[in-house]
């Protein structure tokens, strides 16, 4: 966008009346869609109680839990991290549905199952993690049956994302920016075989409905940055270096959505 010059005169001379009314326009809600899309999008790839699906990077199980209770499906989850699994196996107990959700510690690019086990592969806000996102697409193709379906939502970096903000951001996340790169990342599915049934790109729709809604989280976020910023050396000593560094970055990930630093799509894919 070119820049647009504003005269004083121009910027308070206008009438209230038509501030008032421009106001009372961006105070109104472009009804943003929530996370549940993303089972909407699940649904129209056909699951049923049939269904072996596998959830890579599955975390506490919440979302593994939600699609067998959703689509009576068997689920699988995979995560790295053992923390993660114990809060999984709790859940799962909970909410009763041992003969249904099963968790497993391993490495998405190395999946220990058998070629053409699963129905759907479950993906949420998982690959910007990884080491090899070539590997990874093909460790999932491997193991989806013929007309298996991969349903991923992934983050990616906008061009109003600068080398000062990536800076800070994707070593104390974990996360490689390539990984980011929406060219980057197509071309790593595409060359291990998957194509696109369907892609929406979501910019910051679920932040805006989280704002319009109880959690508030991203208004939370850009609270927390400011504090971290001039809190800064109490922090690191309390809580240390990196869970600082983490954490404002994990701030940022949300008000860059905002900003449209940050903006996600959801792919259904095909084998
Ligand atoms: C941002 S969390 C997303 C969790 C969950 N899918 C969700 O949307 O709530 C990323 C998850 O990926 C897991 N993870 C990262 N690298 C992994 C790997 N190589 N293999 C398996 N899990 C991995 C992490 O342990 C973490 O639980």
């Amino acid at each position: 966008m070119k820049p647009i010059k504003v005269s004083v005169q121009e910027m308070y001379g206008g009438s209230q009346k038509s501030y008032d009314a421009f106001l009372e326009e961006l105070d109104q809600s472009l009804n943003p869609r929530s996370s549940d899309m993303l089972y909407d999008k699940f649904e129209n790839l056909g699951p049923s109680p049939e269904s072996a699906v596998l959830d890579i990077g599955c975390r506490d199980a919440a979302q593994a839990c939600e699609l067998s209770q959703r689509f009576g499906c068997r689920v699988i989850g995979i995560d790295l991290v053992n923390d993660n699994l114990q809060n999984a196996k709790k859940r799962i107990v909970e909410k009763e549905l041992e003969q249904s959700v099963q968790v497993i510690q391993g490495d998405i690019h190395h999946l220990p199952f058998a070629e053409k086990s699963f129905d759907f592969i479950w993906c949420r806000d998982v690959l910007p993690h990884m080491d090899d996102l070539n590997q990874v697409f093909k460790s999932c193709r491997r193991v989806l049956k013929p007309n298996g379906k991969m349903l991923i939502f992934q983050m990616f970096t906008t061009h109003l994302f600068t080398s000062e903000d990536a800076a800070h951001f994707f070593l104390p996340l974990a996360s490689k920016p390539e990984n980011m790169s929406k060219p980057f990342f197509e071309n790593a599915f595409t060359a291990a075989g998957f194509s696109i049934i369907e892609s929406d790109i979501l910019s910051s729709e679920w932040r805006e409905y989280g704002e319009e809604t109880e959690s508030k989280i991203t208004s939370k976020q850009l609270l927390r940055i400011a504090r971290m910023r001039r809190n800064r050396e109490q922090l690191v000593a309390k809580f240390g270096e990196k869970n600082y560094a983490s954490e404002l970055a994990n701030c940022h990930w949300g008000v860059y959505q905002m900003l449209g630093k940050l903006s996600p799509t959801v792919y259904s894919l095909a084998k």
